[in-house]
């Protein structure tokens, strides 16, 4: 049974499996963030409830604390109770975007721990040597991803060293696959696409990353600042272009529209901050659009956060509830709306696969394009 299968098409979408060791996970799925072993507030007994089996971990933020702690405790799924799988990001991006003061250095970066100062260094090796005892079911390469608005020295320079680490990690990858330190068919490892939002530099990046024998292809440096028309360019220009085969992640992305226009140009993995993060600041995603439960609108209102939504919370709760949890800084009410917000994206992401199969994905997009997120 391969890693990946492609069960049915519908345009350059596509709908199918991602099998894991203990788990298979249909696609296009959206991955919940949980950067410190935690999708904060949820329990994981929740997350099953709702029906995730694949969730996102940061190897930045596990390896700066607990550090090799999860490692004593059998591993990073075992150590929180997630008997399914995970994909932990390399660090990449993190150290760009958390990190105090960051440095090339020979193979690495060097930076300075966002908690307490101190400082480290991450090469192509140590963040996989990272990612293997954390025992993630995907891997990710460590990237070098600048800002939307870097100049073209900056970006020129890192798509070179994005490319080399690739080579680096994939050649470390092998030769510990060889050595029969870890199991190759339980922990794969991806390769990530950089280009910023110039498309020759995109097809470069994806030629280089694609050669390489990676289990999956990611697209980085996408929603980093750049406008929705970009983006949107980038997507139509290199996702029908990624190897077919292989399954595609959009790393980072994010809203409904964005999901839509990924989706329609074959993309097939997300993961995003915007649900847990927006429902810890009052905001609920539904079927009409984001409405903020912190709205005096809502003081008396009897209504589910989302009426076509048939979760925990909104066969439950009111708005008027929730909105008086905000209101008076209970910690149930960035806990209820985590729990609608996930379940809201899980039932768009199943909407979207029944569409694909069922070939009305035009129909499934031109409905949701039309609310206004
Ligand atoms: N998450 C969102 N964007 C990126 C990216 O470009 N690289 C990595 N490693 N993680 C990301
Ligand atoms: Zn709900």
């Amino acid at each position: 049974m391969s890693f990946f299968e492609v069960t049915a098409t519908d345009g350059q979408a596509r709908t199918g499996l991602l099998r894991f060791a203990n788990c298979t996970v249909p696609t296009p799925i959206f991955m919940p963030v949980g950067t410190r072993a935690t999708v904060k507030s949820l329990w994981q007994e929740q997350l099953e409830e709702i029906g995730y089996e694949l969730i996102l971990g940061n190897t930045y933020h596990l390896y700066l604390r607990p550090g090799r702690l999860i490692e004593r405790m059998g591993g990073l799924k075992r150590f929180m109770s997630w008997d399914h799988a995970v994909l932990t990001d390399s660090g990449g991006f993190q150290v760009f975007s958390l990190a105090q003061m960051t440095k090339f250095q020979e193979d690495g970066v060097l930076f300075q721990s966002h908690i307490d100062g101190s400082r480290h260094l991450f090469t192509p090796e140590s963040v996989l040597e990272t990612q293997l005892w954390l025992g993630s079911d995907i891997m990710m390469v460590l990237d070098d991803c600048p800002p939307g608005d870097a100049d073209e020295r900056r970006m020129a320079d890192a798509l070179n060293r994005t490319h080399c680490w690739a080579k680096q990690a994939m050649t470390e990858y092998e030769r510990r696959a060889d050595r029969g330190d870890f199991d190759p068919s339980v922990q794969r490892l991806f390769g990530i696409v950089q280009g910023g939002i110039h498309e020759s530099l995109r097809l470069e990046s994806l030629g280089v990353i694609s050669e390489l024998p990676f289990a999956g292809i990611a697209l980085g440096g996408l929603s980093v600042g750049e406008s929705r028309e970009d983006m949107y360019r980038i997507l139509q220009a290199i996702g029908p272009r990624m190897d077919a085969t292989r399954p595609r992640y959009l790393m980072g992305v994010g809203t409904i529209p964005d999901f839509l226009e990924a989706i329609r140009n074959g993309i097939d993995m997300f993961d995003c901050v915007l649900p847990t993060r927006n429902a810890r600041n009052g905001q609920a995603l539904t079927s009409n659009g984001a409405l903020n439960l912190r709205n005096a609108t809502h003081a008396e209102s009897s209504l589910p956060v989302d009426e076509n939504c048939s979760c925990r919370v909104c066969r439950r709760y009111s708005r008027a509830y929730i909105r008086h949890l905000f209101q008076t800084g209970e910690m149930l009410g960035p806990e209820l709306l985590t729990y609608h917000n996930l379940a809201f994206f899980y039932g768009f992401f199943a909407e979207a696969r029944e569409s694909i199969h069922n070939g009305t994905f035009p129909a499934f997009f031109e409905k949701w394009n039309r609310i206004p997120y």
